[in-house]
């Protein structure tokens, strides 16, 4: 086993599927309005998954297969999937063992499942990280897929939470660094299980006698359920204090940040955090207003645009953050 050393992300991609739905289509169907979701949210658009073509699986296959290019590497040089989602493509078996299929990977690499919603590609990320400080693995896929649009209730009653979310999936390989100060310089994880129900999708839960007769006496549990307001109020303190948690650790000041990528949760929290950290737009990244709301696919999705459009360049400090359902939120700090 070699002594600590840093991981950093050799490979970055992202796929979307390319159904594009905008605010006007849902319009209709929601009694929602255009201008309620871009004022509320910054949201204009988000895809939706195509039945027959489109699984959080091979969606997570496809981003992983862009980040594999760029890191020069082949699916069986992947010893580790870290694969996070709320939307898995069943029940059980978690989604990683299907990336593992779809990549036609076969050396029996572990496929580790996260369930960390928002938070979880940034929750996965720190999993992958140890294993790679720790000389255990070298090649570490780690993805956020996710298809809320199948889950969502597209009716007037579903309005308050069915605009936000969208589906998408992102991938980063971390390696080991070979440049000393490169890489994933720290992370920083934390829940708070008070609030378990405020951002919920209740059924299908195991704790019922019946499980799959409760589910058809309660078909309205299937649906995601949010406290909006109070997932707002949390949101913007736990955003800031995170961020500040990574600096802190670091010696570093807000200041020192090149780009922050949050979770792309709602671009008024994203405001505030940014108005609250004292950063400039171009110290920012947004991408809801193209793709909602996509829980783990968010912060991989947003940082692969970034890197894709040239906003991140080697030796930037890049900050991930995140919030949502567990609570739970995150943060990562990386020199790129
Ligand atoms: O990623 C996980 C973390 N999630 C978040 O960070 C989400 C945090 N929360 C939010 O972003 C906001 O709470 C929302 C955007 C979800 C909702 O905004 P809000 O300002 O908190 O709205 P509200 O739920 O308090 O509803 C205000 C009004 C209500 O009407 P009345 O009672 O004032 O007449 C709602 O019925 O807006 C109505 N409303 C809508 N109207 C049109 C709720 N949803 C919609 C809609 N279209 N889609």
């Amino acid at each position: 086993m070699t002594a600590l050393r840093h991981s950093f992300i050799a490979g970055i991609g992202h796929y979307v599927p390319s159904r594009v739905v905008t605010n006007a289509e849902l319009e209709p169907l929601m009694n929602t309005s255009d201008a309620w979701i871009q004022e509320r949210t910054g949201i204009q658009e988000r895809r939706w998954f195509e039945e027959g073509k489109d699984t959080t699986a091979n969606m997570a296959a496809n981003a992983a297969r862009k980040a594999l290019n760029m890191a020069g590497l082949a699916p069986n040089d992947v010893q580790l999937i870290v694969f996070a989602t709320l939307s898995p493509d069943y029940f059980f078996p978690g989604s990683g063992v299907l990336l593992q299929r779809e990549l036609g990977i076969t050396n029996n690499c572990p496929a580790l499942d996260v369930r960390n919603q928002c938070s979880g590609f940034v929750y996965g990320l720190s999993v992958a990280d140890q294993f790679v400080r720790t000389g255990m693995y070298d090649t570490v896929l780690v993805v956020g897929s996710e298809i809320h649009s199948s889950g969502l209730d597209k009716s007037p009653e579903g309005r308050g939470v069915s605009v936000i979310f969208g589906d998408g999936a992102g991938a980063v390989i971390l390696r080991p660094s070979t440049i000393e100060g490169q890489g994933i310089l720290s992370t920083h994880l934390h829940s708070q299980g008070e609030y378990a129900e405020e951002l919920i999708v209740k059924e299908p839960g195991s704790n019922r006698d019946n499980r799959v007769q409760n589910i058809l006496d309660n078909k309205a549990d299937l649906y995601p359920y949010m406290n909006g307001q109070n997932v707002f109020k949390h949101a913007v303190v736990r955003f800031p204090q995170v961020i500040k948690e990574a600096l802190d650790q670091n010696g570093m000041q807000p200041a020192d940040i090149d780009m922050l990528i949050p979770h792309q949760a709602n671009l008024r929290i994203t405001q505030y955090v940014q108005h609250k950290m004292g950063l400039s737009d171009d110290k920012v990244f947004s991408n809801i207003q193209r793709y909602g709301n996509t829980t783990a696919a968010s912060v991989p999705l947003a940082l692969s645009e970034a890197v894709q459009e040239g906003k991140i360049k080697r030796g930037d400090l890049v900050c991930l953050a995140a919030f949502g359902s567990g609570f739970t939120w995150a943060s990562a700090l990386i020199k790129w």
